[in-house]
């Protein structure tokens, strides 16, 4: 786990926190819609988009962070590296997906695409898993944190498979 303060790597340090909020943020998304149907309050749907984005920015910038502070630009390295170490071929996956679900998240995409964009959303499922794995493959020894992370997401996503074949979809 990284240090909360800055600590003796500071640049590492930022990686980090900007990945752990990237991932917060990402869950933080994903309770919105069972949120909603737990308290009937239709005006979450209108927070879901910007706390998405929110998400996405937060992971771009934890990309960049690591573009830059450890491999200083260097594409072959950085190429090297995601063939190389499980842990960034994922994360690498889950931003090349979720990139198209934060193109579009805006209205005319959500008008354009029907039911399409429904359909494409649905990567936001794999893409917080990957996000997950991405996490367990990261850290050597102590696994309590991504596991935590992990429970949170298997809740949020049981819940929608028990909303789907019990539930009444709101
Ligand atoms: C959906 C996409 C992603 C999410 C949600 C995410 C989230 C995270 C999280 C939660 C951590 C652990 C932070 C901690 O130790 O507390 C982490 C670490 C890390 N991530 Fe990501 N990440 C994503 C994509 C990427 C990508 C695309 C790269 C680079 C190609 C990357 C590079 C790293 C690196 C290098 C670390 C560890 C830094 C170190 O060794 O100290 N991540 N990420």
């Amino acid at each position: 786990m990284y240090q909360e303060t800055l600590g003796a790597n500071p640049l590492e340090a930022i990686i980090r926190g900007l990945g752990d909020w990237g991932l917060r943020i990402l869950l933080l998304t994903l309770a919105i819609s069972p949120l909603r149907r737990l308290t009937g309050w239709g005006q979450l749907l209108r927070l879901r988009r910007m706390i998405g984005l929110f998400s996405y920015f937060y992971i771009v910038l934890h990309l960049f962070a690591y573009l830059w502070f450890d491999q200083f630009f260097d594409w072959t390295e950085i190429w090297f590296d995601i063939l190389e170490r499980p842990f960034i071929t994922i994360g690498m996956v889950a931003v090349a997906l979720l990139t198209p679900l934060a193109i579009t998240s805006t209205k005319g995409w959500i008008r354009r695409m029907g039911k399409n964009w429904k359909r494409l959303h649905l990567l936001i499922y794999p893409i917080s898993i990957f996000a997950i794995i991405h996490f367990f493959w990261m850290v050597k020894l102590d696994i309590s944190e991504p596991t935590l992370y992990a429970a949170i997401l298997t809740i949020l996503l049981s819940e929608r498979v028990f909303n789907t074949l019990w539930g009444k979809r709101k």
